[in-house]
């Protein structure tokens, strides 16, 4: 089994991969062939219909967390700690372990750099496992006025490696770098002791995560430029829907040998 040192292991020597699953039954199908599964609250927008991520809450989020852990015992399951789930330390502790009492989570992942480094070592210090996320945060796209990449200017550089440096400092295990300059993300992976994973962040972080409904072409209402597609999965369901369709119409469907 995938655990948070097999992880760390992996920095310098081997690629990290990683995917997002919400359920147990692509839970159980991604199992194994990624080093980690991230129950994400992209789950808001790719499944929910949201505009962003603010609107799934903790509740969800356990619930999807325990429904990939029951189809996936050998990658690591990380969840996400939802929008206004960690707003002070006695709140960010009540849900970090909600995700591992409720769960088999080995892991929680939540948005933040400096200004969050001190609820997140207040959350390692209780026994739980976090994974950090800079750069561009989707909690913060509505804020910010949309989904803005980070590292384009001097400030934001100093910013972000700030932000590496104190969660790394703060104890998390790996962080995400989302949405982040190419040549910037390299700076901070090769700073950095911990991991990196990245998602529209270059080819140099430690490893790769990307939304699994966009990397099989079943989220199409937009496609990011980092987002490659490996199969045009809506396309090819479509037309085994229509082959279905036709069958029941024709008469072909139930044969003989499928009815009792
Ligand atoms: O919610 C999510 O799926 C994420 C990944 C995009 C890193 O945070």
């Amino acid at each position: 089994m995938t655990t948070i040192n097999t992880i760390q292991k992996k920095k310098g020597i081997e690629k990290i991969t990683a995917i997002t699953a919400y359920d147990a039954l692509f839970g159980r199908i991604f199992d194994s062939y990624v080093d980690f599964i991230l129950v994400g609250d992209s789950l808001s927008q790719s499944f929910g219909g949201h505009k962003d991520t603010l609107a799934i809450g903790i509740d969800e989020m356990i619930y999807h967390t325990k429904a990939v852990c029951k189809g996936a015992n050998q990658s690591l399951i990380v969840g996400d700690m939802s929008f206004g789930s960690y707003q002070n330390e006695t709140m960010a502790i009540k849900n970090a372990v909600r995700f591992y009492k409720e769960t088999q989570a080995g892991a929680i992942k939540l948005e933040g750099g400096s200004a969050r480094a001190k609820i997140i070592q207040s959350i390692i210090q209780e026994g739980i496992a976090v994974m950090g996320h800079i750069g561009l945060m989707p909690q913060f796209a509505r804020s910010e006025g949309g989904y803005k990449i980070k590292g384009k200017d001097d400030q934001s550089i100093t910013q972000l490696k700030e932000d590496a440096l104190a969660l790394q400092e703060a104890g998390v295990f790996a962080i995400v770098l989302e949405g982040i300059k190419s040549e910037v993300a390299t700076e901070i992976t090769q700073m950095l002791t911990i991991p990196t994973i990245g998602i529209g962040s270059g080819a140099n972080c430690d490893g790769q995560i990307l939304v699994w409904s966009d990397a099989f072409g079943f989220f199409t209402e937009f496609k990011p430029k980092f987002v490659r597609r490996y199969l045009e999965g809506e396309q090819i369901l479509k037309q085994a829907l229509q082959a279905y369709i036709d069958d029941v119409k024709a008469q072909r469907f139930p044969s003989q040998e499928e009815s009792y």
